[in-house]
């Protein structure tokens, strides 16, 4: 039964699409709330596929509107992997019913972790522009939270440069004030992302099933499986599945506990997630558990079953 409460901040793109069907699928996950962020793409239009989703899935969770650009960097939108509307453009109608609430992304967070004091998993898929405001306006917040488990950086190499992560790189400061905060850290960078991958297979046998949700995962995914051919990749990465997918079956993944640091002044090395786990240099802190690997086959099997069960 749904026992663990969790709150998503994401840029709704296309993966973050399906690690918002994956939370609600999950019978472990109670999602309380989603706040939505720029990144993938524009605030409103994150907002607006945020509510999309919902009208897929048949729910009306809350979304809250957060930052409309990064911290410091102006905001560059890749529309390579999302398509121009941020859903591979595939058009889904905006629900009826989508509730347009004043408040915002930072304190309707604050709101919902002080209404479950040391329990609010929260999650975050996209740059972390809400969550560093949140918890600067909020300075307790941190402490009231049990965890944030996110989709961002890499041990290894980037993937928008050859340093960076693209959640990172997109908002540098936020992301070192938010592994500066004292939070407990799940990292799930491009390390073990990489690994948890949907193949053209895969996707044939979702649409196949004739639901609208394996129809639509299947066409969003599209853009994302073109270009990830690209860089010879054998199938579309769902990076954004995978913080989700470690609240409910952590018994999938394997980490180690690292200290990290985010570069916020290199050029070359703009958003690299510097972590002490391969050298012999260590930082003085271990301030996130940073994902390595995943049992593919069992995340996918799961994936693919809660998808086709909305
Ligand atoms: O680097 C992958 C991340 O960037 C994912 O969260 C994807 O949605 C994009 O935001
Ligand atoms: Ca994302």
């Amino acid at each position: 039964m749904k026992h663990i409460p969790v709150w998503i901040d994401c840029d709704t793109g296309v993966d973050d699409a399906v690690a918002l069907m994956l939370a609600h699928a999950l019978p472990q996950l109670d999602l309380c709330g989603i706040s939505v962020v720029c990144g993938n793409t524009t605030l409103e239009n994150a907002f607006r596929n945020t509510h999309r989703i919902n009208g897929l899935m048949g729910t009306d969770y809350p979304v809250y509107r957060g930052a409309e650009k990064p911290l410091l960097k102006e905001l560059r939108i890749s529309n390579a992997f999302h398509g121009e509307n941020g859903l591979g453009n595939v058009e889904l109608p905006l629900p009826e019913n989508a509730v347009d609430h004043a408040e915002k992304a930072w304190d309707a967070l604050f709101a919902c972790a002080s209404s479950h004091p040391g329990e609010l998993r929260l999650v975050a898929t996209g740059p972390l522009t809400n969550i560093a405001t949140a918890f600067t306006k909020y300075p307790a917040l941190p402490g009231l939270l049990h965890s944030l488990t996110l989709m961002g950086g890499s041990a290894g190499a980037g993937n928008i440069t050859p340093a960076a992560e693209f959640n990172f790189y997109t908002d540098p400061q936020a992301a070192a004030m938010v592994f500066r905060s004292g939070v407990p850290i799940v990292m799930c960078g491009l390390d073990v992302t990489l690994q948890a991958f949907l193949t053209p297979v895969d996707l044939d046998e979702l649409a196949s099933s004739g639901t609208r949700a394996g129809v639509f995962t299947k066409a969003c995914l599209q853009p994302a499986l073109e270009s990830s051919k690209l860089y010879n990749l054998t199938g579309v990465c769902m990076h954004d599945s995978c913080p989700i997918m470690y609240l409910a079956h952590p018994e999938l993944f394997e980490g180690e506990e690292a200290g990290v640091v985010i570069e916020t002044r290199g050029t070359v090395t703009n958003g690299k997630s510097v972590t002490d786990l391969y050298s012999d240099k260590q930082f003085p802190f271990k301030n996130a558990l940073v994902l390595l690997r995943v049992d593919r086959d069992r995340f996918i099997s799961i994936l693919k079953k809660s998808i086709l069960s909305i």
